[in-house]
């Protein structure tokens, strides 16, 4: 049974609501196969990615960058994991609330180094989620866990 590890940083009703949708895509009509795994950003391990065979990080834009705790779950992998996950899709879910842009950029260097495999085009979302942007994280998930059953 692939395994779906979520990484997570949630630190208001915005991201909370994103968590969500993102979570209901992972158990979209048609994945019931894959496991999936939550786990905020600082309570996940090594041993948790090591179980898994794809990615959907989240995070919130924080001073130009990624959260210091998503930072830090890939402080705690990197070298660790560098060459355990090569190929292992992800997908990446940013929320802030005027530029996400430095967010992006540093999570995909980050997994670039690992290997994974961007199976999405990263989720972007500025303010107040609408029902536009729950669905874009929606079928950003939707499309990782599908991703592992071939
Ligand atoms: C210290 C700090 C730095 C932040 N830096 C950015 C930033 O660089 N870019 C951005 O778009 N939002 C930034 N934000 C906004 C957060 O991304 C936003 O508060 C978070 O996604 C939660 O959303 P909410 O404020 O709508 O609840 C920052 C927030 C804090 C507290």
């Amino acid at each position: 049974m692939p395994h779906l590890l979520v990484v997570h940083h949630t630190t208001s009703p915005a991201t909370q609501e994103l968590l969500e949708a993102a979570l209901a895509g992972t158990r979209a009509e048609g994945l019931d196969a894959v496991q999936v795994q939550v786990r905020p950003a600082l309570a996940a391990t090594l041993v948790d990615l090591l179980a898994a065979d794809g990615l959907v990080l989240g995070t919130p834009a924080n001073i130009g960058y990624m959260s210091g705790a998503l930072k830090t779950f890939f402080d705690l992998v990197y070298y660790p994991a560098l060459t355990a996950k090569a190929g292992a899709p992800y997908g990446l879910y940013v929320h802030g609330n005027s530029d996400t842009g430095g967010a992006v950029r540093a999570v995909e260097a980050i997994a670039k180094g690992m290997g994974w495999q961007r199976v999405a085009e990263p989720v972007t979302v500025i303010g107040m989620p609408d029902r536009a942007a729950l669905d874009r994280v929606w079928n950003l998930a939707a499309t990782v866990a599908a991703t592992l059953l071939g």
